[in-house]
């Protein structure tokens, strides 16, 4: 086996907020099956910790951005992690990026900076048994890797992946030093941007090559509307730049196997998982789609559209069942809806794994209505469970669901819907098609049959991963 260091800031199952944590958890099976044995590097939160408890030192430096860090290398739910034990960094409580407040750690910077120089230093010295060919690092919070990683020479060759380009990982141009940042680099050709210093920008110019997470976004990430001010320093980079669209985890995320639900093979399986989630959430089972969110509540969601549009979709038979937690003020309106029509609107903010699966299988339809989506993963979730996917046509989202027109109904290979321009109308207008697709039992059941046979898993991405690990090992 070949060996890959991987660094991120979130794995599932220890620590996630978010798809990265999925995909990271997801990536070392994936690869093993291509000849890549991936060892990832994560922070020491106070979950990672409890979990290395019996881990083996394998690096350390006494003065790691202001205090003694430590690499514990150890195996936890199938997977080979090193944790970063470092104290006076993450043995906090609160969330791997957020204090208990809601508001970044003020010294994020220098606990994402130490991550990044542990990676470079494994990827640059190698471990005594143990030497990766690649580093592959993912968002702002491995930005830094990549340059560290070139400063301190070596072999290794190094992959960034753009999960999401909206977080650029700033700080103040004085933390330079402190940082560990040469000096020469700080230019508007390195990690300089807009008068400060941007951790993801360091990645997208230091990294031997880049990928983003569906060929559609790679795309859209060069252009101004989507690039979020890096679009220049990509298109300066077009050649290096590929899109690798995610797969979902197929053993967490199966219907004939799920312990949280009624297990079904086939779409009429369905019906007993739908009349459970309705009586656990209080609603009056619809005559139109019963549709279901599980989402982060952000900008980028685009669910204050669903707001907007979701009268039409009660208007035509249909009911909403939504799992979220982030932006304060999306929950207190998704709170208000819901509390104005108990019966044909649920609501439930927080986070909570075994509602999501009872969600995605009781659910008719499941809707992403994203401004702007990397990949997004719900809707593969949706695929898989026979539950249509509503999404906007953008990202990831245009490249994993066949949208319900003529010709693809003709052909019989609808998944699902898509809807441009990512409006309010644009989605009350799919959803009241939604509501007519619903209505017509026979074309909606060879929708969801063709929804369930569709690849969702890792099967095409993971030799593109080992693919470019092969040829960045090669360079
Ligand atoms: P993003 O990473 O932008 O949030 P993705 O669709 O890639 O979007 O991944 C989101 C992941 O987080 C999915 O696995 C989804 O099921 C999960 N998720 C999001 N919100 C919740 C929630 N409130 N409860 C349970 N799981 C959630
Ligand atoms: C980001 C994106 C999401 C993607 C996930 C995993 O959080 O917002 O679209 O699926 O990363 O790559």
């Amino acid at each position: 086996m070949r060996a890959v260091l991987s660094v991120a800031s979130e794995v599932a199952p220890l620590v996630k907020t978010g798809g990265l944590a999925d995909v990271a958890g997801a990536l070392p099976a994936a690869l093993a099956a291509e000849g890549w044995a991936m060892r990832t590097l994560l922070p020491g939160y106070p979950a990672v910790l409890e979990a290395a408890r019996d881990g083996r030192e394998v690096w350390r430096e006494e003065r790691l951005f202001g205090g003694p860090g430590r690499v514990l290398a150890f195996r936890a739910a199938g997977l080979d992690l090193m944790a970063l034990d470092a104290p006076h960094l993450y043995l906090r409580d609160g969330g791997p990026y957020l204090g208990r407040d809601g508001k970044d750690w003020p010294d994020n910077p220098e606990r994402f900076a130490a991550l990044s120089w542990a990676g470079a230093a494994i990827a640059a010295d190698g471990l005594e048994d143990w030497r990766p060919e690649v580093m592959h690092v993912h968002d702002w919070q491995a930005g830094l890797a990549p340059l560290y990683l070139k400063e301190r020479g070596g072999r290794a060759r190094s992959l960034i992946t753009i999960h999401n380009v909206a977080f650029h990982g700033l700080a103040d141009a004085d933390r330079r030093a402190a940082l560990r940042l040469p000096e020469a680099g700080f230019t508007t050709e390195g990690y300089e941007f807009w008068g400060r210093i941007s951790a993801l920008k360091a990645g997208l110019v230091w990294a031997d090559r880049i990928s983003t997470v569906s060929p559609t976004y790679a795309r859209e990430l060069l252009t101004p509307e989507f690039g979020m001010g890096l679009d220049g320093v990509l298109r300066a980079r077009e050649a290096d730049l590929a899109g690798i669209l995610n797969g979902i985890d197929e053993a967490a995320w199966n219907p004939v196997t799920d312990a949280a639900i009624v297990r079904y093979r086939a779409p009429s399986g369905k019906a007993r998982n739908r009349a459970a989630l309705c009586a656990e959430l209080g609603l009056a089972p619809p005559e139109g789609p019963l549709c279901v969110v599980v989402s982060r509540l952000s900008e980028q969601k685009g669910l204050d559209l669903l707001l907007a549009a979701l009268p039409r979709l009660l208007a035509a038979g249909g009911a909403l069942a939504l799992l979220g937690s982030g932006d304060a003020g999306l929950e207190a309106m998704f709170r208000q809806t819901a509390a104005a029509d108990p019966a044909r609107v649920a609501v439930r903010i927080g986070y909570d794994e075994a509602l999501a699966h009872r969600l995605i299988a009781g659910g008719d339809a499941i809707l992403v209505p994203s401004r702007f989506e990397p990949c997004g993963l719900t809707q593969m979730y949706g695929l898989r469970y026979g539950t249509l996917p509503v999404v906007a046509l953008t990202g990831g989202l245009a490249d994993t669901v066949i949208t319900a027109n003529d010709a693809a109904m003709k052909a019989g290979v609808a998944t699902g819907l898509q809807f441009h321009p990512v409006t309010a109308a644009a989605l009350a207008e799919a959803l009241e098609r939604l509501a007519a697709l619903h209505a017509d039992r026979p074309a909606w059941t060879v929708m969801q049959r063709n929804a369930m046979r569709h690849p969702v898993g890792w099967a095409a991405s993971a030799p593109a991963y080992a693919g470019l690990y092969a040829e960045l090992a090669a360079a």
